[in-house]
């Protein structure tokens, strides 16, 4: 819990003279907050900060990133041992429970996920609504939103044991939803879980086996998709974080959340961007355009941004992105695809890391960057890699919906505004309008 240190910030009303104090509060890492609670009633005054750079929403402990020295830790561990060393399951129980299982307690929990993985049969109808070149994120929109209308058992975010089943039917029931947006979206069959297969494994399972012929699951693919899931899991306040924890505010029940939370993350400055470096690197064709769409990215006057590089927190490089390019190699070496994008991309990284503009904006690689030419070469079309990122953030949306639940203090999120409209004006019936 936070600790009210005996700092305070006073802020004084120049016109008036008149000073107010305000706490300082203190986590157990990272910067401490002003305590502005209170601002209103004590000054008739909001904060105004679009975009929260300078905003801290709620009370976490789940993850903690240091920007500027670019580290990410899950209570208290770092992502670069948890890739290393971890599981997506464990990482989703550590974000879960506070703490890494032990042995019986993985087992319970994998048990438990692996015997929620299939969907309601009638579910399936579902897809048959949308169109065939549907984008898969509308398909993960549409049924994610559709999934508590199958789970009413599971709806009442007051009871404990609903928040946990539901919270397990979300981590386990997400591959499967994805598998089948993927395979509706190629006609082919859908693939019920198998339950003999690990979570990763299951996965492939259902996106690549055809009746036709066995499949057989590449424990390479298996271990980089594992810690493909582990390096999207959480990451504190981002922007879909923030739209499950305020859709959830107002008592919304957690499957409705994870539809909101889909919906913001497939935006191209979110979790969107993956697909959205793919394109980008396809559109460069060759490294001798590269100079070109650097210049472009620096143009004030033009849109194009440089995807999947820069970051709201990161002012240093993701440590995500690190990890994620060695994996990339790893992949690549062992699939013996020689893939021209990846050269390209890391081309592309050195000349902008070698110029002023990106230099003095601390504008590095992110977490997507290179995660997109590892998803192609495993066989994954680019509209489905925002998908994968969904699958593997929903442990962090459930866990951070959970905290908020369960955080006694917690109140239904409504921020205030700067009001530049019209001041009150008489009604103008039509007749005397211009
Ligand atoms: C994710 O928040 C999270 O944690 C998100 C995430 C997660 O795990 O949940 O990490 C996942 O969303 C990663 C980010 C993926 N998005 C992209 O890669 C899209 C490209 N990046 C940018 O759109 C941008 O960097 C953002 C959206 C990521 C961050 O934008 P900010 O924090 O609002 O920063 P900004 O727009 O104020 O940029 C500061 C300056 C500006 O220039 P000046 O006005 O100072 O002259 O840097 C420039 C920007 O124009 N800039 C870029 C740039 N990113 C920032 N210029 C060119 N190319 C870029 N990519």
């Amino acid at each position: 819990m936070s600790k009210t240190n005996s700092a305070t910030f006073s802020l004084i009303n120049d016109a008036t003279g008149e000073k107010f104090a305000m706490p300082v509060l203190d986590g157990s890492v990272g910067p401490s907050v002003i305590d502005v609670r209170r601002l209103y009633t004590q000054t008739g005054h909001f904060t105004y900060d679009p975009g929260y750079t300078s905003t801290g929403s709620c009370e976490s402990a789940l993850t903690y990133i240091d920007g500027d020295a670019g580290v990410l830790l899950h209570r208290g561990y770092r992502i670069e041992d948890l890739a290393e060393q971890s599981s997506f399951l464990e990482v989703a129980y550590l974000l879960l429970y506070g703490d890494l299982p032990n042995g019986g307690e993985r087992d319970k929990f994998v048990h438990d996920i692996t015997y929620h993985t299939m969907l309601h049969e009638q579910l399936i109808n579902f897809y048959r609504g949308f169109r065939r070149d549907a984008h898969p994120m509308a398909i993960m929109c549409g049924v994610v939103g559709a999934l508590s209308s199958f789970y009413h058992d599971s709806t009442d975010i007051n009871d404990p044991h609903a928040r946990m089943v539901a919270s397990y039917r979300l981590i386990a029931k997400m591959p499967t939803i994805a598998a089948m947006a993927y395979k509706y979206s190629i006609g082919q069959p859908f693939n019920y879980p198998q339950n003999d297969l690990s979570f990763s494994e299951n996965f492939l399972y259902m996106l690549f086996a055809v009746p036709a012929e066995q499949y057989e699951v590449n424990p390479v693919l298996a271990k980089a998709m594992d810690r493909l899931l582990i390096l999207h899991a959480d990451h504190e306040q981002n922007a879909s974080t923030s739209t499950v924890r305020l859709a959830g505010s107002s008592g919304a029940n957690p499957f409705a959340c994870m539809a909101a939370g889909i919906a913001s993350l497939w935006g191209p400055a979110h979790g969107g961007a993956n697909e959205a470096v793919l394109n980008m690197l396809n559109e460069v064709g060759h490294k001798d355009n590269i100079g070109s769409y650097v210049k472009k990215a620096k143009d004030k006057d033009d849109p194009f941004r440089l995807m999947g590089f820069g970051h709201r927190v990161y002012k240093n490089y993701d440590p995500r992105a690190k990890v994620m390019m060695q994996s990339c190699h790893e992949v690549l070496e062992d699939l013996g695809v020689d893939d021209p994008l990846l050269e390209l991309a890391m081309e592309f990284e050195k000349i902008a890391r070698e110029d002023e503009y990106f230099i003095e904006r601390n504008l590095y690689p992110n977490v997507d960057f290179y995660s997109g030419i590892i998803l192609k070469a495993m066989g994954f079309p680019s509209d489905m890699f925002t998908v994968l990122f969904a699958v593997a953030r929903t442990v962090g949306w459930i866990a951070q919906w959970k905290e908020m639940i369960e955080d006694p203090t917690q109140k239904i999120g409504r921020p205030r505004q700067l009001y530049t409209g019209p001041t009150e004006r008489p009604y103008v019936p039509i007749n005397n309008r211009k």
